[in-house]
């Protein structure tokens, strides 16, 4: 089926999990796998975009034909995503980014002790907020991961970070969010319409987003 509506348009995929950390040996990070967002990259690539594929650690194999940006921690992500933003069209952000990151990097293995340990954590940026308020003509599309009051924090988080469309992952359900190679989600958009969607593939879940980005233009 080769649609090439995507010709000419510049897309950047944000995918995978970050990790961020704590000290030479130890991490924080999350499920992603980085399924959603290499499928959402090879679904652009096959529809005649340049895709950028920011992607967080992976074992996925990279897809032919995409511009791959290996990154590791969310403050790294968000530099490379600052690097490409002026000549996009389209920034989809189907990474889990981690919210936070450990305020103190420790140069050595921290010990083990006798006592609790207590690492505090500092705000990572907001990628998707931070590109919403330099929104220009683009076209910005979040995902957003629930556990509880999907519809309703999705909106909020739509608004929030000034996006023209978000897809709705109810993480608890199965079959959808980490690992899968499905999805289940619920896309809504600017405009206010809720569209609830079946169960299926990644891959298929891409072309639909992407049918979605494709009314815009
Ligand atoms: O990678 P897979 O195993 O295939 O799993 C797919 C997925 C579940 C990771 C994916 O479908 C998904 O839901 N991705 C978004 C996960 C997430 O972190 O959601 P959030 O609600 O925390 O974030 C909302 C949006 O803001 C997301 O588009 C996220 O990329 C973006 N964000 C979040 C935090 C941050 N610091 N910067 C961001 O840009």
């Amino acid at each position: 089926n080769p649609r090439l509506d995507f010709a000419g348009k510049t897309v950047l995929v944000t995918s995978g999990p970050t990790r961020e950390a704590i000290d030479p040996v130890r991490f924080i990070s999350n499920r992603s796998t980085g399924k959603m967002g290499h499928a959402l990259a090879r679904a652009a690539l096959a529809r005649g975009a340049k895709v950028i594929l920011v992607s967080g650690p992976t074992d996925l194999p990279v897809p032919l034909g995409v511009e791959y940006v290996p990154v590791t921690s969310a403050e790294e992500m968000y530099r490379r995503v600052r690097d490409y933003y002026r000549d996009c069209d389209v920034v989809i952000g189907a990474a889990a980014v981690a919210d936070y990151r450990p305020r103190q990097f420790s140069q050595q293995k921290l010990k083990k002790g006798d006592s609790d340990l207590v690492i505090e954590l500092t705000r990572n940026p907001d990628i998707l907020a931070e590109l919403g308020k330099d929104k220009g003509n683009r076209i910005l599309v979040g995902f957003a991961a629930e556990t509880q009051d999907l519809i309703a924090n999705a909106v909020d988080k739509m608004h929030k970070k000034n996006l023209d469309l978000l897809v709705a992952n109810d993480v608890t359900l199965e079959g959808a969010g980490f690992g899968t190679d499905t999805n289940i989600v619920t896309i809504i958009s600017r405009q206010g319409d809720t569209t609830p969607l079946p169960g299926m593939a990644k891959s298929d879940l891409a072309n639909v987003i992407l049918d979605r980005i494709s009314e815009l233009f």
